[in-house]
């Protein structure tokens, strides 16, 4: 089942995403997050962390698995995922960092890497909520589009918009990283339940073609549309392309 829960601008999609991941932690205090980085969850993570430090919710027994890390950036580079997640989440929260997990992008051998990290995914026994952005070309995790649904951990070549778009976080283009390590699109699909956060004009045509076009590895979102339960988070502006065409698939909150 596809939900789509619109808010009117990107601090009230935070907080409807919050609410999913915080029934999901009330539901049971152990589940396993499916991280994101990006700029669409930041609004969630401040509205959990707000949460968190009253009181509301816990992440002591949280186990979490991040999508995806940048190819050659240290975790203590501040564009890495790793550093992202504990600036955005993990040093503001009660999670014990030794249950949550990143991909390594200084893994000197890239193929045992991916096989680590399939291991450290299949560990969990199962993702509970799966977390994620959607590149304006169709991307989830940095799955670019392509002829098939990629299954496991692989070392992926980004494609020239992704590291366009990334590149405004990065002082020049030449030192965006070019590859990176994500989780696949099978390992996003096995999980329990699966939220999408965008926001802003810019992913308004992408979110559609996704939600409502052919479901084709050329855009990769559009597979969610064959998971069990799917929630999308989005404020107006992404929405306005869906909200023109398919006024009824929209439910605001
Ligand atoms: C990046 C990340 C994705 C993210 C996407 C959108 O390349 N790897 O996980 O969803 O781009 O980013 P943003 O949320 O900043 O628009």
């Amino acid at each position: 089942m596809l939900k789509i829960i619109a808010a009117e601008n990107i601090k009230d999609t935070g907080k409807n995403a919050a609410d999913i991941v915080t029934e999901v932690i009330k539901n049971k205090p152990d589940a396993v997050l499916g991280l994101a980085t990006g700029s669409s969850p930041i609004e969630m993570y401040r509205e959990l962390v707000a949460r968190c430090a009253r009181g509301e919710i816990s992440f002591k027994q949280v186990k979490s698995v991040n999508l995806d890390e940048y190819v050659g950036l240290a975790p203590d580079h501040d564009q890495s995922y790793a550093y992202f997640m504990h600036h955005n989440l993990f040093d503001s929260v009660d999670i014990d960092v030794a249950n949550t997990n990143l991909p390594n992008g200084l893994a000197s051998d890239p193929a045992a890497e991916c096989k680590r990290y399939d291991a450290v995914v299949a560990s969990m026994g199962g993702i509970d909520l799966q977390v994620l952005g959607i590149g304006l070309n169709g991307h989830i995790g940095f799955n670019e589009p392509s002829d098939a649904f990629t299954e496991g951990t692989g070392l992926v070549d980004l494609t020239q918009s992704t590291i366009d778009a990334n590149s405004r976080f990065f002082e020049n283009k030449s030192l965006v990283p070019t590859q990176a390590f994500s989780m696949g699109v099978g390992q996003i699909m096995s999980a329990k339940k699966i939220l999408l956060i965008a926001t802003g004009e810019a992913k308004a045509q992408i979110l559609e073609r996704a939600l409502f076009g052919e479901i084709t590895p050329r855009v990769p979102a559009s597979v969610l549309r064959r998971a069990d339960d799917v929630v999308v988070c989005a404020d107006r502006a992404a929405l306005s392309v869906i909200l023109k065409n398919h006024p009824d698939s929209v439910e605001f909150q």
